[in-house]
């Protein structure tokens, strides 16, 4: 009962939610899926103003469904020049294998939605029909604007303290984001002691303890896991990983091949690709930023910025040990299926269950 008034809160027949993925979820995938009846969705967090709007028309045009636009709602990054520079000393012989030099400088590649006003500007006038937000919440009179505006409203929570701030905010859903899941983690203070909450564990607690409905997300790969989800109390199954394979995705050949071989196998929880912690393939960069002894990275997202200097050296060469490869634990589980073909899948595996 509870899963049946969530979708028809977000206007979709399917409990399958798309993650957002930044950099890897296109208006194709986000379209295939909302067509296939699921929610399909857009993640913008890095996007300039011009190219998101771009990327909802671009969806829009592909779909008249519903699809949720998910934007990262982090502190404002703290430039300290004697950690950056400590973080690119550290990086310097990643540099001197690629042989390029150490950039001068490093800067955070984008602002938090909390000080963007053209974005919210800009989902004010498009109106996409849900809005999600991951590291945080907006401040409570932009949550009261895009609610006025008829857009349905979810965060992303890593434990419980997140999850009562979310229902507090007065949002319609929470995504409950266990240890398990590929890519940046949400948690609201990235500093903060991490119980490392396991899905399963994290989706209990909520449902037991906060009002509003739940969305189960990390290292669910298929339909058995959604039905799992739903059985723990979850209205929804929000799959990221899952969906990387899709020919409508914008994961390059390098990241499938990954994806596809035994490093899909071995996954780690890293802060150091991008200044906060998220999970991705194991690969030279973390083996060396993460080696016992190194320094902190610099703030979210300013070490980005060296990660994909980094990377966009190498990668000219063919090298691409050093890309931000973001998977869950459950990676080895994906299938290279089209979008719609993965959705009937896992309905099929879910009812049959
Ligand atoms: C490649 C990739 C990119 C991601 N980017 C975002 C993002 O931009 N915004 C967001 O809220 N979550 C992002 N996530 C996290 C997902 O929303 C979700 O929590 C996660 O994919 C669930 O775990 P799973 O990958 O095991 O399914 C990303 C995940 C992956 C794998």
């Amino acid at each position: 009962m509870a899963t049946s008034s969530f979708l028809d809160r977000l206007g979709i027949d399917l409990p399958i939610i798309q993650a957002p993925m930044a950099g890897v979820a296109t208006p194709q995938l986000a379209a295939a899926v909302c067509n296939a009846g699921g929610l399909g969705s857009l993640g913008i967090g890095p996007s300039p103003v011009d190219q998101a709007r771009q990327m909802i028309e671009q969806t829009r045009a592909l779909t008249d469904r519903p699809f949720n636009i998910n934007l990262f709602c982090h502190a404002p990054a703290q430039p300290d020049a004697a950690r950056e520079a400590a973080w690119l000393q550290h990086l310097a012989p990643l540099f001197a294998e690629v042989g390029v030099p150490v950039p001068a400088s490093i800067q955070a590649g984008y602002p938090s939605f909390i000080e963007d006003d053209q974005i919210f500007d800009m989902l004010l006038a498009t109106r996409p029909a849900v809005v999600s937000f991951h590291f945080g919440l907006p401040s409570a009179e932009r949550i009261q604007a895009l609610q006025q505006a008829g857009i349905c409203l979810l965060a992303t929570a890593t434990n419980l303290t997140e999850a009562r701030q979310i229902e507090q905010a007065g949002l319609d859903g929470i995504v409950a984001q266990g240890f398990e899941a590929g890519g940046h983690r949400g948690m609201f203070d990235p500093t903060a002691e991490d119980e490392q909450l396991s899905t399963a564990v994290l989706v209990r607690l909520l449902v037991q303890q906060v009002s509003l409905p739940v969305i189960s997300a990390g290292g669910i790969m298929d339909g058995q896991g959604i039905r799992a989800a739903l059985d723990l109390g979850a209205a929804a199954a929000q799959l990221g990983t899952a969906f990387i394979l899709c020919p409508e995705s914008s994961a390059n050949d390098a990241y499938r091949q990954a994806l596809q071989s035994e490093r899909a196998a071995t996954t780690r929880m890293t802060a150091s690709l991008s200044g906060r912690p998220a999970r991705g393939m194991l690969n030279r960069f973390i083996a060396h930023a993460d080696a016992p002894g190194s320094p902190a990275p610099a703030d979210y997202p300013i070490a980005y910025d060296a990660a994909k200097q980094l990377h966009a050296a190498a990668s000219q060469q063919g090298n691409h040990a050093f890309a931000a490869q973001w998977a869950g634990q459950g990676a080895p589980l994906a299938r290279a299926l089209p979008a719609a073909e993965l959705v009937q899948q896992l309905v099929k595996e879910w009812r049959g269950a």
